[in-house]
């Protein structure tokens, strides 16, 4: 199958390793993932998604997870939150949102990490190199546990050790995510130095690719997020992406300028817009002038549908081949546990814990695991 191309792909790099990308893709390996909570959205397509498709059309090795035991940090995996979708639907619709925007499935590796084993098995000696302490200081696991409303399970103040578990069983070296991320980044780097002095040298310390995209606002000017409602789903129809820009906040001024300290609302508005069109926010603002803030929601509205349609539609091609969909998980699926057992067998026997026969068949093989 064909991938659409999109001709606006937002510019997603942090300069820091543009020359090693450039002279060796293949010397690099690109881990990233998601929480199947929801559909994905317009924040992170130009945040991460963009990023992704090009790391792999650029020839790296790329492999998402989609971290469905993550999930059950802050609700139940059967929590529908009212959209009557289970799990594995949101599961099934992560995958469409990927191959949508232009992740190839033969090219790049996606799974989801509950399916294997082995991955989640690096988390026992992991948990040994870090301290409550050092779990209990984490910003963001602080911040989810606050919207949760729910007392600290353990699976929640060991997120960002799982979350090692999750880039480091595949010997990544790139790690492109949000800000938010950073902290866990920081646990995973912590985990494979210390692993490598404990133990001698078996990981690689990742690094965060942040993208230099700005990071846009939801339509309430807040920060664009699932759980907050201020949305543009990548599978929304035209005309809920136009009411829903209709409705975004604004302010009282009449004429459009791109002032993201003073106007953060319209600079968001401004900046999706040139994201999606391959522009800057001042020269839009400039061709707005006193148009007003109802000229800048229909110019967003057109720019983000042109460059949603073709993805789109796409989408809706995909969500009819559940068939196609689930393979691919099977596929991604099968070369993970592949590479999962390959560390973990490196781990053991640095460990000192490969009680292999010998024919490959010991008690530590790949598919030996007693419990
Ligand atoms: N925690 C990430 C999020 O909430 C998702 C995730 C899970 C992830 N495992 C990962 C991201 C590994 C990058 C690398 O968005």
């Amino acid at each position: 199958m064909s991938t659409p191309t999109t001709t606006h792909t937002p510019p997603a790099r942090s300069a820091a390793h543009e020359s090693g990308i450039a002279g060796d893709p293949t010397a690099h390996r690109v881990l990233s993932g998601d929480r199947p909570t929801g559909a994905l959205h317009l924040g992170h397509y130009l945040g991460t998604l963009a990023n992704r498709v090009r790391l792999q059309d650029a020839g790296l090795p790329v492999v998402l997870v989609i971290a469905d035991y993550q999930v059950i940090t802050d609700r139940d995996s059967t929590d529908s939150r009212g959209t009557g979708e289970t799990l594995r639907d949101r599961v099934r619709s992560l995958v469409a949102d990927y191959l949508a925007c232009g992740i190839d499935p033969a090219r790049t590796v996606i799974f989801p990490h509950s399916a294997v084993p082995a991955l989640n098995q690096l988390m026992l000696p992991f948990l040994s190199l870090v301290t409550d302490a050092e779990l209990r200081r984490n910003p963001t696991v602080k911040a989810e546990l606050q919207e949760s409303k729910r007392p600290l399970s353990g699976l929640l103040l060991t997120y960002p050790v799982h979350q090692a578990a999750d880039i480091l069983f595949c010997d990544a070296d790139l790690v492109p995510v949000g800000k938010d991320q950073l902290p866990h980044l920081e646990v995973s780097r912590l985990i494979a130095r210390r692993f490598n002095d404990r133990y001698g040298p078996t990981f690689t310390e990742p690094e965060a690719l942040l993208s230099p995209a700005p990071l846009v606002l939801g339509t309430d000017g807040r920060k664009m997020s699932k759980s907050a409602g201020n949305t543009i789903p990548l599978g929304a129809s035209e005309d809920a992406t136009a009411q829903a820009f209709r409705g975004a906040r604004t302010d009282a001024e009449r004429v459009i300028s791109y002032e993201p300290e003073r106007r953060p609302e319209i600079a968001s508005l401004l900046t999706i817009a040139a994201l999606c069109r391959g522009e800057r926010p001042e020269d839009l603002a400039e061709a707005i002038g006193d148009g007003g803030a109802v000229m800048l929601k229909r110019l967003v509205t057109e720019a983000v549908n042109d460059l949603l349609r073709p993805i789109r539609a796409r989408r809706r091609e995909l969500m009819r081949d559940t068939g196609f969909l689930d393979a691919v998980l099977l596929d991604g699926t099968a070369s993970a546990t592949a590479m999962a057992a390959d560390m973990l067998s490196r781990v053991r026997a640095a460990m000192g814990m490969d009680y292999s026969r010998g024919d490959g068949q010991g008690v530590s093989g790949a598919a030996g695991g007693h419990r």
